[in-house]
């Protein structure tokens, strides 16, 4: 059933665009207004929140410090992220006016079970974004966005996590619209664009040749770094993460703006660094994350940047680019995470590991 992929990560990958349009499948009506049929909560409930508070382990929290970004500026709620592990075992400050999100792909994660158990406890309202009908967490949240992606077997999330950054996205757009936050030609704007993203992420796929190549280079590398500001944070983050699951090759996630505070000291000649730079915007964003790059490349760097396909600052400092569709800054990750997971499942496979089964890994952790 992997349809000629070695592999069902690779397939999942390739899946994304297909399991993109699913989640976005009937949230949006021709008379411009979102619709979450399924969420259980109504709209005077979505009013009262004053704070949110995501929890999620492994990928789906890095999803979570995504959303954390676009709920914030959308909405104006405060929204917090946090590890389910570490929400459960401390004292967090949480009532009936707290909406807790839990992100979670298989939906048995007994940490965010748990995290969810605590949050319920206390009287808070629990929403789950989860791709797994039924299961365990959904049912004992007050209310659900299901992200219809379809079952996942590689252990490493792919199609679950870009699934659940829309979700969450479609989540955002959803407060805003009932609370007022956002103009109604700013939601469908938004919309546009997020419906258009299957087709912008088979782009992103079609031209994946480069990143593939690129992993025959690195097979050998000990070591590797990725960079980002804002939401690129993130998917550093989650480059990473996807390269020591499956390559088993130390690597590291850190925001951009901390280089100098610290991780700077770590590069050297010849270290290859992925650089998420988000999109040219009116903000001082992108111009940040260009002279990141320049300050590693004066130490040696090998550079793998991220960027937009028409970004004039780029050549220079890029040994390789790889280049993306042009999107809004907070809806950039769907698109920069997909060559990372494509890296790092070609990385493991030419170093002949098992991409579906990563040594010591379980899809789904149901113990604590
Ligand atoms: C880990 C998986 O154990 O659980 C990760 O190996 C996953 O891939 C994490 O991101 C969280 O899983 P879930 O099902 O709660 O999203």
């Amino acid at each position: 059933e992997k349809d000629g992929f070695d592999w069902f990560m690779r397939k999942e990958i390739y899946e994304q665009p297909k399991a993109i349009g699913d989640t976005l499948l009937g949230r949006y009506d021709t008379d411009g207004a979102l619709r979450l049929d399924e969420l259980r909560m109504s709209e005077a409930e979505l009013r009262r929140i004053d704070k949110i508070i995501i929890v999620a382990c492994g990928t789906a929290f890095y999803a979570g410090l995504v959303a954390k970004y676009a709920i914030e500026h959308w909405t104006r709620i405060a929204c917090e992220v946090e590890l389910a592990h570490e929400f459960r075992y401390r004292d967090p400050i949480v009532n009936p006016n707290t909406l807790v999100v839990c992100i979670s792909q298989s939906g048995e994660t007994a940490d965010s079970l748990m995290a969810v158990r605590h949050a319920a406890e206390q009287g808070a309202k629990v929403l789950a974004i989860c791709n797994t009908n039924g299961s365990t967490i959904p049912r004992e949240s007050d209310a659900v966005i299901y992200t219809h992606a379809g079952p996942e077997i590689g252990v490493a999330s792919t199609k679950g996590f870009t699934t659940q950054l829309v979700a969450c996205y479609l989540l955002g757009l959803y407060l805003a619209q009932v609370r007022g936050t956002l103009f109604g030609d700013e939601i469908a704007r938004l919309m546009a664009e997020l419906e258009e993203m299957p087709a912008t992420l088979q782009r992103v796929l079609d031209e994946s040749e480069p990143v593939l190549k690129l992993a025959g280079d690195f097979a050998e590398q000990p070591s590797v770094l990725f960079l980002g500001r804002h939401v690129g944070y993130p998917v550093a983050l989650e480059g990473a993460l996807k390269l020591k699951e499956l390559a088993y090759i130390h690597a590291e996630g850190f925001a951009a703006g901390e280089l100098k505070h610290g991780p700077i000291a770590l590069v050297d000649d010849g270290l290859p660094v992925f650089v998420v730079v988000p999109p040219k915007g009116r903000d001082m964003l992108h111009d940040k994350v260009v002279s990141n790059i320049a300050e590693i490349r004066a130490r040696g760097a090998l550079t793998v940047v991220l960027a937009e396909e028409d970004d004039p600052e780029i050549e220079p400092l890029a040994d390789v680019w790889i280049r993306l569709p042009k999107v809004s800054t907070l809806l950039q990750p769907v698109l920069a995470t997909v060559p990372l997971q494509l890296f790092a499942c070609e990385l493991a496979t030419r170093k002949g590991h098992d991409v579906d089964q990563p040594r010591n890994l379980a899809k789904s952790v149901t113990v604590e």
